[in-house]
């Protein structure tokens, strides 16, 4: 058949699906029933199937079973919604406890009591209870902000709308999971790709009733915000949740110990198969809340917790050619094309190869079998070669020594701190002069923890790129749209929708901001450490110009490679172009602490020599929790120094000088203590 003739064919279908959504979503007037609706929606699908190059932003393959809507309310959780960081063997949980009992000031060969919960591959939710009453229902979002799909959550017959047990708290946010079941998703297998995405296509529809057509489960399993509950461990919580009336996981057990954690963890998996529900592995709390309260939390997860996932599958394949991809940063990394394969339901046809010196260890080679080994959200890697099936003719693989992308030298750096070479070669050329790097920033740019364009996806950067539309950041926000809407896959609604989330993300705080530029070393929480300190982006750019850039120092959890990295940021022109560029379009809101109303409040902090009974790292979180504020290098900001057992002299000496304050640790407590 001839390609454009498929292409148009194509393209009126999806416009009529555009009309047939328009008219039920937003005017609530279907042109057609639920059965004809579908059967559209099945031949664009099959058509997608036939051929390869149809593509459209709004087919339903990319909007997974219904449109779902933009418009769900806004909402902030009351507490945050964490993540957990992934434990894949013994040794990890082992590190894992020991890093707690470190914390803790604890002997590293104390064992510690978990609450092990299998973990359901579903989407997660937060449900406001106020006197009994469910009266809110928010979707995850970022992790601080939700989406209000509380109508949608109605739906779910597992979720208790009215609880009137007495030790039920005034207020409470019940959190768990909702998923599909295995033996429902039967039914819905050609509509979507996995329960997960069933689940998650189900609870963001706009209309509730499309909610229901989709058997959803809810299994609660933690709180958020909550007022009055006298209840002292993540067991008896459990047990609770389950005499107010929640569906609580079967499988959930107290356990003591790591060994013990590894004989249950054996036993789930061997069972996992057998579960009508996907779980992907193990969730362990530290099962007192006191020893979870003082554990606290790192970035975005919890010291207290951790998800054991389940092994990797793996298969065997060959590879058939290896590229070099280059990131944000100029990290070439290697990517080995394989022959495809099904590694326990997915097709997989890439391999990451890591970096230049996995290749040299493993010697990988084009033409090489190998084992692919697939666990959970990871992406695939190659375990090791099967060298008994080389053929005599295969050649070693050269890296290259020039950048693919832009012809740069590439280049290995020495890394002062490890002494050593990096194991990542890298492109030579500074940011935005290579194209794969500056397409890689852009990606950056509109992602989820930084500008978060709704509907801006890697796909489109890539797409807008090749049409010379966005060479640098700030071009996002000078689009052509009547040209966009003339463009194959776009139309009327899609080009407003995008128009809308673009001019909606030109308010940005000031931490997205920095974090959204891409600077080599600054993640997430680096870029709010300094916009905590800067305050406004004019500080930022003042900065530089003023050569001021080593004052960052004094900020606890900043060091020199940081500082290194920002330096050669600010050097750099275009990048200095690109931050006065974006700050005439945006409004970028200069950072307000959070009210400092603590005991500790305006207060500076630092430590030298070894505490008794609590670390470092509890200590400093203690100070912070209270509005104090740590820093590394004694000054005359300092209001106090803290000294425990073996101080370092030239520090105490130094702080003498400046007549600061010297404390030991009782003096500390005395000073918390003020406040209760
Ligand atoms: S506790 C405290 N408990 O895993 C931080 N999460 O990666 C996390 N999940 O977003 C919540 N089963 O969707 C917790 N028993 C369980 C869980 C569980 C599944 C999911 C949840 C969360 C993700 C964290």
């Amino acid at each position: 058949m001839d390609k454009n003739k498929v292409k148009k064919e194509y393209n009126k279908k999806i416009q009529n699906l555009v009309k047939l959504n328009k008219h039920y979503y937003e005017l609530s007037k279907p042109l057609v029933n639920d059965y004809e609706y579908d059967q559209i929606k099945a031949d664009i699908l099959s058509l997608e199937k036939k051929y390869d190059f149809l593509e459209s932003a709004n087919s339903p393959s990319k909007i997974v079973g219904f449109k779902p809507s933009k418009t769900f309310k806004k909402v902030l959780h009351r507490i945050p919604m964490l993540s957990l960081s992934n434990a894949f063997d013994e040794e990890d949980l082992v590190n894992f406890e020991k890093k707690i009992n470190n914390f803790l000031d604890q002997k590293s060969s104390n064992e510690l009591e978990y609450s092990a919960e299998p973990k359901i591959d579903g989407i997660s939710a937060s449900l406001i209870f106020k006197k009994g009453k469910f009266i809110m229902g928010l979707s995850r979002g970022d992790g601080k902000e939700g989406e209000d799909i509380t109508n949608n959550l109605r739906t779910i017959d597992d979720i208790p709308k009215n609880i009137s047990a007495e030790n039920f708290p005034d207020e409470i946010d019940i959190r768990g999971e909702v998923f599909i079941q295995n033996n429902d998703f039967e039914n819905l297998k050609d509509k979507f790709a996995n329960p997960r995405n069933a689940a998650s296509g189900s609870l963001r529809q706009k209309n509730p009733q499309d909610t229901k057509k989709i058997p959803l489960k809810f299994i609660a399993y933690t709180f958020g915000y909550v007022n009055n509950m006298e209840i002292k461990n993540q067991s008896n919580f459990l047990q609770q949740l389950s005499e107010w009336g929640f569906k609580t996981n079967p499988f959930n057990k107290t356990i003591k110990g790591i060994k013990n954690l590894m004989k249950n963890y054996q036993e789930i998996e061997k069972k996992r198969n057998d579960i009508d529900f996907d779980i992907d592995g193990i969730v362990y709390k530290i099962n007192s809340f006191g020893l979870q309260k003082r554990l606290g939390n790192v970035a975005n997860s919890p010291r207290w917790a951790i998800a054991h996932k389940f092994s990797a599958n793996k298969g065997i394949s060959k590879i058939l050619n290896i590229e070099i991809q280059v990131g944000r940063t100029g990290a070439l990394t290697p990517v080995a094309k394989i022959k495809p394969i099904n590694i326990g339901g997915v097709v997989v046809s890439n391999a990451t190869l890591h970096n230049e010196d996995e290749i040299i260890r493993k010697d990988i080679r084009i033409g090489d079998i190998v084992v692919v080994e697939r666990a959970g959200d990871v992406i695939p890697h190659i375990i090791e070669v099967d060298l008994k099936k080389r053929k005599k003719n295969l050649k070693k693989y050269i890296f290259p020594i020039k950048c693919p992308s832009c012809g740069a030298k590439t280049i290995k750096e020495y890394n002062s701190i490890t002494k050593k070479n990096d194991a990542v070669r890298r492109c030579s050329s500074e940011g935005y002069e290579c194209d794969k790097m500056t397409i890689e920033k852009i990606k950056h740019f509109v992602s989820k923890e930084a500008f978060n364009i709704d509907g801006f996806g890697k796909k489109i950067v890539e797409n807008f790129w090749k049409l010379k539309m966005i060479k640098l950041p700030q071009d996002i926000f000078f689009l052509n749209y009547e040209k966009i809407k003339t463009m194959d896959g776009w139309g009327q609604q899609s080009v407003a929708n995008l128009k809308y989330a673009i001019e909606e993300k030109k308010n940005i705080s000031f931490e997205k901001f920095i974090y959204a530029l891409g600077i080599r070393h600054i993640g997430f929480e680096n870029a709010k450490l300094i916009a905590k300190t800067l305050k406004s982006p004019e500080n930022f750019i003042n900065l530089f110009k003023e050569n001021k850039i080593d004052d960052l120092l004094n900020i606890d959890g900043i060091g020199e490679t940081q500082i290194i990295s920002l330096k050669k940021f600010f050097l750099n022109k275009t990048n200095v172009k690109v931050i006065q560029d974006l700050q005439k379009i945006l409004k970028i809101k200069k950072t307000i602490e959070n009210k400092k109303d603590g005991v500790l409040s305006d207060k500076i902090f630092m430590f030298t020599g070894k505490l008794t009974g609590m670390s470092r790292a509890e200590a400093k979180s203690l100070i912070e929790k209270n509005s104090g504020t740590i820093i590394s290098n004694v000054s005359k900001k300092l209001d106090y120094l803290i000294i425990g057992e073996k101080p370092t002299k030239r520090k105490v000496e130094a702080a003498k000088e400046l007549k600061i304050k010297i404390i030991d640790q009782s003096e500390l407590h005395k000073l918390l203590n003020k406040s209760s």
